[in-house]
């Protein structure tokens, strides 16, 4: 049995991730942002028990301070990061180069290098001086994305970030490795997430199904299994890996 801080874990993938690590007998800090309602419902729906619910802003670095704080006092230590909350591209942050004025533009970058990366970088850093003190090894993943690699038209700061999260995680891989801590990211193309309910109707949905010869999206659950065997005792010599889930529907 592990613990394990799992951030943005009030919807999507996060809360898919939480109700893996819960199901083979994890506890489980389950952060959010802003939802507390919505992380109660996943705090509720957590096989097993001494789970914790974990709020801040990622954003603050003081917010991240108190969030890792908060979760080792509530599981007594942290053996796994998940580095899942992010500010995602939505159409309120849209910051096409071609269409996009200097505030907008500014705003997108600001606030999606505050959480995605320096938010994911001060979180790790805690974290991972405490998995030094308490001298058991540990386990971090990192929710990167396919479109570090693709591309990202109309969010290129999004791209950008989580571009810098999978280098990012690459060089923790390598300091962290003599702790026995392992570091690896996931790069998931689209998945079936709330948040994406509205992109994956009508044509423009079929569209992006069709982008993967399976023809569909990939799902939560999907990423929370990669996640769960990432941060399994049998993954360790997957550290450094950046793990394509995303069906087939981009080769780099
Ligand atoms: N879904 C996809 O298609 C897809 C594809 C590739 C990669 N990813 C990555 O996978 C991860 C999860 O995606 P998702 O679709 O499940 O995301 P989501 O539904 O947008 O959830 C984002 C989570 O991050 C938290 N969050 C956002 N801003 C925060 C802040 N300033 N401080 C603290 N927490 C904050 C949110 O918390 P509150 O709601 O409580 O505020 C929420 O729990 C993200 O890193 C995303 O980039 C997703």
């Amino acid at each position: 049995m592990a613990t394990a801080l799992v951030t943005g874990a009030s919807r999507g993938i996060g809360r898919a991730v939480a109700q893996a690590f819960a199901r083979r007998g994890d506890r489980v800090a389950v952060h959010f942002g802003r939802d507390r309602d919505a992380a109660e419902r996943t705090l509720a729906s957590l096989d097993g028990d001494g789970h914790a619910l974990v709020g801040g802003d990622l954003g603050d670095p003081a917010g991240a301070q108190a969030v890792v704080d908060a979760a080792a006092e509530a599981l007594g230590s942290i053996g796994i990061l998940v580095n899942n909350a992010a500010v995602a591209p939505s159409a309120a942050n849209a910051h096409r180069v071609d269409g996009v004025s200097f505030e907008d533009w500014q705003r997108a970058w600001a606030d999606m290098v505050a959480v995605n990366l320096l938010g994911s970088s001060n979180v790790t850093m805690l974290v991972a001086q405490r998995m030094i003190a308490q001298g058991e090894g540990g386990a971090i993943v990192n929710l990167g994305s396919r479109g570090a690699f693709r591309g990202e038209r109309d969010h290129p700061a999004y791209a950008a970030t989580k571009a810098g999260l999978q280098a990012f995680g690459q060089s923790m891989a390598l300091v962290l490795a003599p702790y026995g801590i392992s570091v690896a990211s996931v790069a998931p193309g689209m998945i079936a997430t709330e948040r994406q309910a509205s992109k994956l109707e009508g044509v423009g949905g079929d569209d992006i199904r069709g982008q993967s010869p399976f023809d569909r999206v990939g799902t939560p659950e999907e990423v929370a299994d990669a996640v769960a065997y990432l941060t399994s005792p049998g993954a360790v010599w997957t550290s450094g890996a950046v793990l394509d889930l995303n069906g087939a529907s981009y080769f780099r």
